[in-house]
């Protein structure tokens, strides 16, 4: 059985810029997969080249068994690959629902707003307010929400901790939890290694545009140091 998302040996550029080298991963059904790496590493390049923001100049992405190197960013997201971007990106003049409502139209399928709400309650309490009055982890969980409306077979989080209090972070971390353990394929990008690994059940280390590391998060558990090497933590 071949895996949800197979990457081999992509190499992806910004103009001359040489971003990525041979950069092969594997996402499983149903699997938390972490990619970590320190600042500039090549992780949103990395998630942006599998959306179809960026074309890799060479090497394939196979997503549910179609190749999908080259193809535009909308036929990759209604296949049902959907990046949260670490900018977020939400709607600041429309509410929350609006913000909610708007991604799901033109989806395939959808959940029903009433799904979200369980999902995110605090959703639900703000669900009149519009986007520019969210607190920064508001603004994610809309972010992330708005993605699952779409019924993503993975989604792709880029920093979803970033600048939030760890009061937040522990909130969001048990939410990305439950969507797991209902087997919801995540892939997570991070810099802050403690809440991606307390999700991930494997683990990539991207270092200066290569993959330098691939380890079950157990592994990790177990020899921690193996962190140090890359990400100086
Ligand atoms: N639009 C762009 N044009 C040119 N170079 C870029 C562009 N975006 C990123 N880069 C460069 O590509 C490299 C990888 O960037 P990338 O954004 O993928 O890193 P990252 O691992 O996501 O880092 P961070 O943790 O800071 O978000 C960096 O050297 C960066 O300067
Ligand atoms: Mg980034």
């Amino acid at each position: 059985m071949s895996a949800l998302l197979e990457v081999d040996k992509i190499n992806s550029y910004y103009g001359d810029s040489h971003i990525l080298f041979d950069v092969s991963l594997k996402v499983e059904k149903n699997e938390v997969v972490a990619l970590l790496g320190r600042n500039g590493a090549g992780k949103s390049t990395t998630l942006k080249s599998l959306i179809g923001l960026i074309h890799p100049r060479s090497g394939t992405i196979v997503f549910d068994g179609k190749p999908i190197q080259g193809l535009p960013s909308h036929a990759i997201a209604s296949l049902g690959l959907q990046l949260v971007p670490e900018e977020r990106r939400i709607f600041g003049s429309l509410n929350v629902e609006e913000n909610l409502v708007l991604a799901g139209l033109t989806a395939k399928s959808r959940w029903p707003l009433e799904r979200v709400w369980e999902t995110f309650p605090r959703l639900k309490e703000r669900r009149r307010s519009r986007g520019t009055d969210l607190s920064g982890g508001e603004q994610q969980m809309l972010a992330i929400a708005r993605a699952l409306v779409r019924e993503p077979k993975i989604i792709l989080l880029d920093e979803p901790f970033e600048g939030l209090a760890p009061i937040i972070v522990r909130d969001l971390l048990a939410t990305c939890r439950a969507l797991a353990e209902a087997g919801q394929t995540i892939v997570v990008v991070e810099q802050n290694t403690s809440a991606a690994m307390s999700l991930a059940d494997r683990v990539y280390i991207i270092n200066n545009g290569h993959i330098v590391e691939a380890l079950t998060a157990q592994a990790v558990r177990d020899k921690p140091e193996i962190l140090h090497r890359y990400l100086g933590v």
